[in-house]
């Protein structure tokens, strides 16, 4: 048998490579890359081709498969960016930075599971009991029905969770365990992949549905949550900005619902509590009219939200002017920046630009082009837009604009709150639009003739 040699395995992806270097190839993360010893073929095991694996059976795709049962928490912004609530012998993860707020969420989310009939068993490899249950009280969970354990060794724990047999288990976080067959510390991409495929694998074979843990990190210390993605059902990221009041949970990955939903919470002394209406609570903060200030009407997976994009333009004293993004893609801002100069005539040259996406919301649709360009000229001609309009639409290189989904959705929403008047690329379908009165608007020139009088 050939001498097993080391390996050097990105701590961010997952990739392997045969030699260390400085920065991953595979995804381009700095000091990721750690030496770690392979994993073993395994004790006994003949080479492929030499031994024979058995038949596996083979069906079709007519038979109709029942959805699979949900088991709902009564906590509804959790069970929507589930997909409807909670899949048994299902494996999720739950990403987000340290101190975000996970271990918050998950305690409260088992407590809302135990609270509807579920057995569920907490086990935590970063805090003691003691800690769990002290957070528990803050929570005003203490009297909840939740089985706690503090441990790493991830043998006890299976051998627990067998004999328990919970509908849920959740491990806080997956960088803590370790499982004694794998000769890596714990944090490792060994470690961490190893005993994720334990746990997706124990939740298939017995029927529980178990609950992830994973610590973003920037560092390469511990292996990411990224190592683990492609092994579990769903994937789940809580994210928010620091110094804001409300994490969003978002879903990323989802075999048995929609991606790209999210949940709204926002942080108090008692916990994270559930924001049933996030445009609301995305505008509440809204200033007089302003230069600079437009709303944008978008969509978070299958749920409209109203949110402000704030723009500012100065002369900029710099050889290099600036451009600072905070909520959205600064790459998008430059190609936005490039055809508002090449088909409007526009130029933002030797101006700094700052963009913000109010509230701390990270925004990825590319239907914010049109209220991002808006917000751009609006601060630039120092012309504050209508206070009852919302904006949206995608912006081509060719200056036209493309109808996006979801146009009723989204207006009926701006109605909601308040809104009467919208701007949106023509030929989208706009429905009973909510009543909202729509401009539409076949290209940027003309969008920038009517809007701002220019040309
Ligand atoms: P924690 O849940 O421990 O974060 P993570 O598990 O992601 O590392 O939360 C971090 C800190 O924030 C913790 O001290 C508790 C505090 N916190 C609140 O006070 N209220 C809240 O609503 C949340 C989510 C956290
Ligand atoms: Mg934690």
């Amino acid at each position: 048998m050939a001498k097993p040699v080391t390996q050097f395995i990105c701590s961010a992806c997952g990739a392997t490579h045969k030699k260390w270097s400085g920065r991953c190839e595979a995804c381009g993360e700095w000091n990721c890359i750690a030496e770690e010893a392979p994993l073993s073929a395994g004790p006994g095991k003949a080479a492929l081709g030499a031994a024979k694996g058995k038949r596996i059976g083979l069906s079709d795709l007519r038979t109709q498969e029942t959805p699979p049962p949900r088991r709902t928490s009564g906590m509804a912004e959790f069970d929507r960016v589930l997909g409807g609530g909670l899949v048994p012998a299902s494996a999720t993860l739950v990403g987000g930075d340290p101190g975000i707020g996970k271990s918050t969420l998950l305690l409260q989310a088992a407590a809302s599971f135990a609270r509807a009939g579920a057995k569920v068993i907490y086990v935590s490899g970063e805090e003691a009991t003691a800690q769990v249950r002290m957070r528990a009280q803050r929570l005003g969970l203490a009297d909840s029905a939740v089985m706690l354990a503090a441990e790493t060794n991830l043998r006890d724990i299976l051998t627990t969770l067998e004999a328990e047999a919970p509908d849920l288990a959740i491990i806080d976080s997956i960088q803590t365990m370790w499982l004694d067959t794998v000769e890596a510390a714990p944090g490792s991409v060994s470690q961490v992949r190893a005993s994720a495929h334990e746990l997706t694998t124990f939740a298939k074979r017995r029927g529980v549905s178990v609950m992830l843990v994973g610590h973003v990190t920037k560092e390469g210390q511990i292996a990411g949550p990224r190592v683990v993605e492609h092994m579990v059902d769903t994937v789940l990221y809580f994210e928010g900005e620091r110094g804001h009041q409300f994490r969003i949970l978002r879903s990323v990955k989802n075999r048995f619902g929609p991606a790209d939903e999210i949940g709204v919470f926002e942080m108090t002394g008692a916990g994270l509590a559930e924001v049933a209406n996030p445009s609301a609570l995305f505008l509440s903060d809204r200033d007089a009219p302003a230069p600079g200030a437009v709303v944008f009407a978008g969509m978070e997976g299958t749920r409209p939200v109203l949110v402000e994009i704030q723009a500012l333009v100065a002369p900029s004293s710099l050889s290099q002017p600036r451009r600072a993004v905070v909520g959205w893609d600064s790459g998008r801002l430059s190609m936005i920046l490039a055809v508002l100069e090449a088909r409007a005539g526009i130029s933002f040259a030797g101006l700094d630009v700052y963009l913000n996406i109010a509230g701390g919301l990270r925004i990825s649709e590319p239907a914010a082009d049109l209220a991002v360009a808006a917000a751009l000229l609006s601060a630039r001609e120092d012309t504050a837009l209508a206070q009852d309009g919302v904006i949206f639409g995608e912006l081509s290189l060719s200056g036209a604009l493309r109808p996006v989904a979801q146009a009723e959705n989204r207006l009926k929403e701006a109605a909601k709150l308040g809104f009467s008047t919208a701007i949106a690329p023509t030929g989208c379908k706009f429905g009973t639009a909510g009543g909202v009165k729509v401009q539409e608007m076949a290209d940027l020139p003309r969008f920038v003739g009517e809007i701002f009088g220019a040309g």
